[in-house]
């Protein structure tokens, strides 16, 4: 069992997600998914910018787990981000992804005077359409932007965070709203394995430098969703509930903060 967590609106969801991103449609992925959910994860990161939604939803019910059990977030590219263009590619996105809602839908990425798909969220979210709704990537100036004067308070900001960018002014400034962080690339793509001062904590606690991180974001208090084609690193990711690191290796893992990205900083968008 996946603890969960409650949204600023009620709604729970499971502290670790499986990520999608970079795994081909078709098979790989309606593999991967189902392989994902059969070892417990119930809650999975898409995006119609991942081109992999038709796979995604054809793993879910290859998995045999039902779709109430499970937690679905997809997101708004950056070219559909009118308000009309928004409602379109929400019904795209849940008939690729063969559900009749969401539960999260967020907007992938800040651009300028783009309040107009937030007022699309937050329409279908009035419509019970998407069970919340929320941002990615998004600044704090982002973020006043984007909702000043709006109704809803996003409930979940997705912003890439890991060991060398662990991001505090932007959680503590959603703290402030109650907004919950999502760690997107919480390794870094892969990076985070090459950091012998995780290693070292690894070893000290008979885990490995994946869980040591997963478990760092978990005790920050955000949600993670690493992604893995391979059943035997997804079990692994899961297996971050029977240990706690201590001040020591918190302390340690903050000093290693650069500010380094494997995503593009969010003011200096190349689309
Ligand atoms: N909102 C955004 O703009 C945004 C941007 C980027 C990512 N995301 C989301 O965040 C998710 C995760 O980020 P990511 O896919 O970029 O990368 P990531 O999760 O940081 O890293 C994935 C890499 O780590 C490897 N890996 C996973 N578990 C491992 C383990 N236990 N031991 C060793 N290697 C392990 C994977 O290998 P294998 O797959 O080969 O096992 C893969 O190469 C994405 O899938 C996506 O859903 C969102």
């Amino acid at each position: 069992m996946i603890p969960t967590i409650a949204l600023n609106n009620g709604a729970t969801i499971p502290v670790i997600g499986f990520g999608t991103y970079q795994i081909p449609d078709g098979s790989a992925v309606e593999h991967a998914v189902a392989a994902a959910l059969s070892l417990g994860y119930r809650h999975l990161d898409c995006a119609s910018a991942y081109d992999n939604q038709t796979g995604v939803g054809k793993g879910i019910k290859k998995s045999g787990v039902s779709r109430s059990d499970i937690f679905i977030t997809s997101k708004v590219w950056v070219t559909d981000m009118g308000y009309h263009e928004t409602l379109n590619a929400f019904e795209k996105t849940i008939h690729q992804l063969d559900t009749d809602y969401l539960d999260l839908y967020i907007i992938h990425w800040p651009k300028p005077n783009s309040r107009g798909c937030y007022q699309a969220l937050e329409e279908l979210y009035a419509q019970k359409k998407v069970r919340a709704i929320g941002i990615s990537n998004f600044k704090p100036h982002h973020i006043r932007e984007m909702i000043e004067g709006e109704p809803v308070v996003p409930a979940v900001n997705q912003i890439e965070y890991h060991p060398f960018l662990p991001q505090d002014e932007t959680q503590q400034f959603c703290q402030q709203l109650g907004i919950r962080i999502t760690a997107h690339s919480p390794f870094m793509e892969g990076r985070m394995f090459h950091v012998p001062a995780l290693a070292e904590i690894a070893a000290r606690h008979k885990k490995s430098v994946a869980q040591i991180v997963l478990r760092w974001q978990i005790q920050r208090g955000i949600i993670t969703i690493p992604k893995s084609v391979t059943p035997s690193r997804m079990e692994e990711n899961l297996q971050i509930f029977d240990f706690t690191l201590d001040e020591e290796d918190m302390r340690i893992i903050a000093s290693l903060e650069t500010g380094e990205r494997s995503a593009p900083d969010p003011d200096h968008m190349p689309f």
